[in-house]
């Protein structure tokens, strides 16, 4: 019988129970200081029936924040609020993997250090908003990192990665999709860069490799997993030959041999494509186990898997909703509506009070 979302698979050395992922959610629930509290530990709890819970995005350093009410893994008290996510769901026997991020100028400096700018590769300011404690703000033109900066930026992601796994994280996933710092470096819209770190399609993913080959060197890189976004335009992002450009990032990423490559197969937020993309070319080119993601429902998650496109399914949104996610796959129940408005911030209403199938 062809394989399906139900059969386990491991990821590197992750073992999971089914294929069912549970893709990164930005809630903005955290507590004061990016400090993750009961209420988190209990949402992604809630979850853990899922073959692999990747967490929100999570910034690596005080300079990587660019939403309000971020969970952060920078501090030691981020480690032990995290340590109560980790535990809840090892304690339901689930898996959870931390997503690693930096939004490098999809910030304000009203959300950085001391008012600090924004940080990216090259001075070139979003088209779109910022959203702040303030509210919607346009978002202001970035620095642009100097080369000697650089080395820095990897050191954070080391460093986080160290704490995510002191907090008990069976991995990490490096985030570099969505017109976030790593994203913004790989595509040639957002990188004018005329050092090493900018022009050929090697020098864009240096800064990419060099995080994954250091942040591997201290979980093994059957812990890491990359998340890319080819096509997404969200957060002002283009490139001018996206194809060649990602099939020589997945062909740069199988030396590694990481746990997963997972990949956003569209444009978030109702965002159409920033161009046509062969997705099954990219995946041929990469080695290693696949995540698919973005707008897939059971059918297409099962036929993905059966036709080896994937090896597992992220769904996003229908986790906001459906803690019990797997269990309505498996008996085709119906799902509960996700209520947009209490996506992003708030507390448990849309949070941890969705309501579970009522057992017969
Ligand atoms: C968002 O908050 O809209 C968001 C955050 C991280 C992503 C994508 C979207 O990777």
């Amino acid at each position: 019988m062809a394989l399906d979302l139900f059969n386990s698979v491991k990821l590197g050395t992750i073992q999971l129970a089914n294929r069912i992922v549970m893709a990164p959610l930005t809630r903005n629930r955290a507590g004061e200081g990016g400090v993750p509290q009961e209420i988190n530990a209990k949402y992604y709890a809630q979850r853990a029936s899922a073959g692999l819970i990747i967490s929100e995005a999570t910034p690596i350093s005080a300079m990587a924040h660019g939403y309000p009410a971020l969970p952060g893994i920078y501090t030691e008290a981020q480690i032990a609020g995290w340590k109560k996510v980790t535990d809840a769901v090892h304690a339901q026997d689930g898996k959870i993997v931390m997503q690693l991020w930096h939004v490098g100028r999809i910030s304000h400096p009203s959300l950085l250090p001391n008012n600090a700018l924004p940080i990216a590769p090259s001075a070139l300011k979003p088209a779109g908003q910022a959203f702040t404690y303030q509210g919607l703000v346009d978002f202001v033109t970035p620095r642009a990192l100097e080369i000697g900066e650089l080395p820095g930026i990897v050191a954070d992601y080391v460093h986080a990665t160290k704490n995510a796994l002191a907090a008990g994280f069976d991995g990490v996933e490096v985030h570099a999709a969505n017109g976030y710092l790593l994203d913004q470096f790989l595509r040639d819209g957002s990188n004018k860069r005329t050092d090493q770190y900018g022009g050929t399609f090697e020098n864009r993913a240096r800064l990419l490799l060099e995080v994954v080959q250091a942040v591997a060197a201290v979980a093994g890189a059957d812990k890491v997993g990359v998340r890319l976004s080819p096509v997404n335009p969200f957060n002002d992002m283009k490139d001018s030959r996206p194809q060649a450009l990602f099939n020589f990032v997945a062909e740069a990423l199988n030396p590694f041999n990481l746990a997963y490559l997972h990949v956003v197969e569209g444009g978030i937020h109702g965002a159409g494509i920033a161009a046509p993309f062969d997705f099954d070319d990219l995946r041929g080119r990469f080695k290693g186990a696949y995540i698919a993601n973005l707008a897939y429902d059971k059918a297409r998650g099962n036929a993905a898997i059966a036709s080896g496109h994937a090896d597992a399914v992220a769904y996003g949104v229908p986790f906001i909703a459906n803690p019990d996610l797997v269990a309505r796959f498996k008996v085709d129940a119906p799902l509960n509506q996700a209520d947009s408005a209490s996506f992003y911030g708030g507390g448990e209403k849309g949070y941890t009070d969705y309501p579970f199938l009522q057992v017969k």
